[in-house]
């Protein structure tokens, strides 16, 4: 095959010279074999069997296209188009946060709901904590809301993709929708003005749905201030965050708060019950 010897890079090598060029990314290899993996559209695993075979032209081209991309430090969700959640994969690009793992807790504090509860998610970009949800708990009625118009385009999508029932709804937090819910749950802006991010969110995420004013509160103030009639209210909040939240749901009424902790040990959930 006169493309392998022309390109001459085998899949191990086409790694090595990948992972030390992403040397900039915290998790360069992984970077590497996720790309890899899409352009010879075979499971990441695989490169360890086929680490002799070799790459041909186009296949090496394809691989340095997205090496660019990565190395200009965009993440290999959007470059991918998608990101595991749970037990669901999102379709992501930048309309969309990427769904992080620690909000992997608000699903689960909304799977203590009762059986036909009716449950919202609030700030729903890529539909993330809704769809998974909705996937885990059938029984429970679940409504994904955003201000933004784009993101809920993205959202609906991934609900017709992965067939799963979410009524999504564009409202600026819980205004103008004419109902109660038996919980809410809500991944919203909570970055301080001005932080200073990594370039990978900095750069390619929606600063819509990082920033939230001087101490980056002002949106889950304003939540938690409207007092929403519900039984179970779960915040994400920033790793320093939980203690001004958990007093602003006190304030609000709530009779009892606990705090989730993400895998780094950090209080990132505040679940508040009546
Ligand atoms: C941090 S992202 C979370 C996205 C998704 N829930 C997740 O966890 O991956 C915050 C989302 O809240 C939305 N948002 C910001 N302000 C809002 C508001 N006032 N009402 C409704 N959604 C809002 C943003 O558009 C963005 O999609």
């Amino acid at each position: 095959m006169p493309e392998v010897a022309a390109a001459g890079r085998s899949v191990v090598d086409a790694l090595r010279d990948a992972t030390s060029a992403l040397a900039a990314s915290e998790t360069p290899r992984l970077d590497a074999e996720l790309l890899l993996a899409e352009v010879l559209g075979v499971a990441r695993e695989r490169l360890v069997v086929d680490a002799q075979a070799q790459l041909n032209r186009a296949q090496l081209t394809a691989f340095h296209a997205l090496l660019a991309r990565r190395e200009a430090r965009e993440p290999v969700a959007y470059i991918l188009g998608r990101k595991d959640f749970r037990r669901i994969t999102l379709s992501v690009d930048r309309r969309v946060l990427i769904p992080r793992p620690e909000t992997e807790l608000l699903v689960e504090a909304g799977l203590s709901s009762p059986v036909g509860a009716s449950v919202v998610d609030v700030g729903t970009g890529s539909g993330a904590v809704a769809l998974a949800l909705k996937s885990e708990r059938p029984d429970l009625a679940v409504w994904g809301v955003d201000v933004d118009a784009d993101a809920l385009v993205v959202a609906r999508e991934n609900g017709l993709r992965l067939g799963v029932g979410v009524e999504f709804v564009q409202a600026d937090l819980l205004d103008g929708l004419d109902r109660r819910f038996d919980a809410v749950l809500a991944n919203l802006p909570y970055v301080a003005a001005g932080a200073e991010l990594p370039p990978d969110v900095a750069r390619y995420e929606p600063a819509s749905a990082l920033f939230a004013g001087a101490d980056g509160l002002d949106v889950i103030r304003r939540l938690v201030g409207n007092r929403p009639d519900t039984d179970l209210m779960a915040l994400e909040v920033g790793f320093d965050q939980a203690d001004a939240v958990a007093a602003l749901l006190l304030e609000a009424g709530f009779s009892s708060v606990e705090r989730l902790r993400d895998l780094a040990g950090h209080e990132r959930v505040v679940v508040a019950r009546r």
